[in-house]
């Protein structure tokens, strides 16, 4: 069973040891409701460090005033389940009082790979984000600290933020885990129902056919963008909020496919948002 820490204090003690006893240590940091993404993470971190941390927090400073945060999923008991299957050793668990004073004014805003995609559509998104993952790295004091390639921006706002403020942690990044027909696993597909979770498949078909089109070459972004555009739109509960070609990167919109490009999109099914994305590079 892995230990659970509630509070930061006890954290930086309890990592100070590890530290001290020569053994690295990994960081996975998650918002609990742990699925077969969130284990490979872990399982990566397992192979590279010999101390592994989860953090299970759902960060209330990343979400909107309309979004789901009060909804969102979280189950404890099986969370730490699934941390002991996969041989976590320290489970950091805190309450959002003890992580936040009631007047914390200090914030982390990465200000440019941060702008594009979600974070003109979730506005102080990835503050809240920079601003939990730094308190984490300070608290969990990690060697290196795994991220998913799901969240494709996220990933790269905190590389940008651990190069840009000189923190001491390697950033690795993990492959999407996808379902059998394509989606990406994600907390919010519980919020599907079977239609709007049969319809959710769009996202992966619109990136099939834009890296089909690459493939055969293509290389006029806004072409892609309408390629895309076009399967989200043959579902009748599909609400597209992005479909994009930018730097694989710096995330800045590209017009020609040159280098490695990233497609993205974010998509509401019947009011539940998803993302996807795909590297395209051109042979
Ligand atoms: P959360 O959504 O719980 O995701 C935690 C980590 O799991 C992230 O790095 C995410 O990219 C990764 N992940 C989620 N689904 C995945 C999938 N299908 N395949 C691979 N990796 C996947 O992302 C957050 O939490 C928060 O923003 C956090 C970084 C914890 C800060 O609060």
């Amino acid at each position: 069973e892995p230990e659970v820490i509630d509070e930061p204090a006890p954290m930086q003690r309890r990592v100070a040891e590890e530290r001290r006893a020569g053994r690295t240590v990994g960081l996975v940091p998650t918002m609990g409701a742990l699925h077969e993404g969130h284990r490979s993470l872990i399982r990566l971190a397992r192979q590279r460090a010999d101390t592994v941390v989860v953090s299970i927090f759902v960060n209330p400073t990343q979400f909107g005033p309309d979004e789901d945060y009060e909804h969102y999923p979280r189950d404890f008991e099986r969370d730490m389940a699934a941390c002991a299957e996969e041989g976590t050793d320290l489970v950091f668990h805190p309450d959002p009082g003890t992580l936040y004073a009631p007047d914390h004014s200090t914030w982390v805003d990465e200000t440019s790979v941060s702008a594009p995609l979600c974070g003109s559509g979730r506005p102080g998104h990835f503050r809240g984000v920079c601003t939990v993952v730094a308190k984490l790295f300070h608290i969990c004091a990690p060697d290196l600290a795994v991220f998913g390639r799901k969240d494709a921006q996220q990933l790269r706002v905190i590389r940008r933020m651990v190069r840009d403020l000189n923190m001491p942690v390697e950033v690795i990044g993990a492959p999407i885990v996808r379902e059998q027909d394509g989606l990406a696993m994600s907390s919010r597909n519980r919020y599907l129902d079977p239609s709007a979770r049969r319809q959710a498949r769009c996202l992966r078909r619109a990136l099939d056919r834009a890296a089909e089109a690459v493939r055969q070459g293509q290389r006029d972004a806004e072409a892609l963008k309408i390629l895309m555009t076009g399967v989200i739109g043959e579902e009748p509960d599909a609400a597209l909020e992005y479909a994009e070609i930018v730097d694989g990167e710096t995330l800045e919109s590209v017009d020609r496919i040159e280098g490695t490009v990233l497609a993205a999109l974010a998509v509401r099914i019947a009011g539940t948002r998803l993302i996807d994305s795909e590297e395209l590079t051109p042979d």
